[in-house]
């Protein structure tokens, strides 16, 4: 069947469940069969790539302050776990290293964020680059951004790692910039994914993975139009909904 060849994503993690961007949220995404997981990578002052998905430290982690004020060693002490639940409490704020360790254990596809929209961030792409060749994790992963800039940079610097473009709300000129981009991955919010936009990327060869759907009637209304992923905070429940299908 179609629908059986969808693939579950777990955005952040298991963020529904789970402190968002943790090993334990992976984890847990792992345990539930999802295909893949989506996470968000940003910079510390000494050039370290960190996983997390704001700037800052605030809203997540026991830690204060931007991401890319802060040196490696005191991000270590964060706790990416109490700010979610007790039960959580000594959960640590990964590295892209730590997250790549853990994925040895498993056949996961990765989705990774490069979080330049905001913040600049010098040199992410060919640190994520690096990181991808030590690990051997060529083909595991998919590097993706809000800015399509970066995802020029990763096209220049490594042609055989799969990346796409992300959209919040769709461009007039979609169309075109998809033509234009020749990526393979367009990933769109989704809210904004029409059917007749979902048929136009797929017609210009792109796999469509929208973000982030977490009610049932939103997993069916995706899977019944035939994306090739689904990115959701709660995978066990896709995973279900999917299958009833
Ligand atoms: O990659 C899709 C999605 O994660 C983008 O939005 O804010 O959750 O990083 P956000
Ligand atoms: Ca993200």
């Amino acid at each position: 069947m179609i629908l059986q060849s969808i693939k579950i994503f777990a955005h952040r993690g298991s963020k529904g469940t789970h402190p968002e961007n943790t090993i334990a949220a992976f984890q847990k995404a792992a345990e539930t069969g999802a295909d893949g997981i989506e996470f968000d990578v940003h910079l510390s002052a000494d050039g370290e790539l960190i996983i997390i998905h704001d700037e800052t430290l605030d809203r997540t982690t026991s830690l204060t302050g931007f991401v890319k004020d802060h040196t490696a060693q005191k991000l270590k002490t964060g706790d990416a776990g109490v700010k979610f639940s007790k039960q959580f409490i000594g959960e640590r704020i990964p590295f892209l290293d730590d997250v790549f360790d853990w994925a040895k254990g498993n056949h996961l596809l990765m989705n990774i964020e490069l979080k330049t929209d905001k913040l600049a961030y010098e040199g992410i792409e060919q640190k994520v680059i690096d990181a991808i060749r030590h690990h051997e994790m060529e083909q595991r992963v998919i590097l993706s951004s809000f800015n399509h800039q970066s995802i020029e940079k990763v096209k220049l610097l490594a042609q055989d790692l799969e990346r796409a473009l992300l959209f919040e709300g769709i461009p007039e000129n979609l169309e075109q910039i998809l033509r234009d981009k020749q990526e393979s991955g367009f990933h769109p919010d989704k809210n904004s994914l029409t059917e007749a936009t979902n048929e136009l990327a797929k017609t210009l060869g792109y796999k469509i993975r929208p973000w982030v759907a977490n009610e049932e009637t939103d997993i069916i209304k995706l899977a019944k139009m035939g994306v090739d992923v689904i990115m959701t905070d709660y995978p066990e429940r896709a995973i279900k909904t999917v299958k009833s299908l």
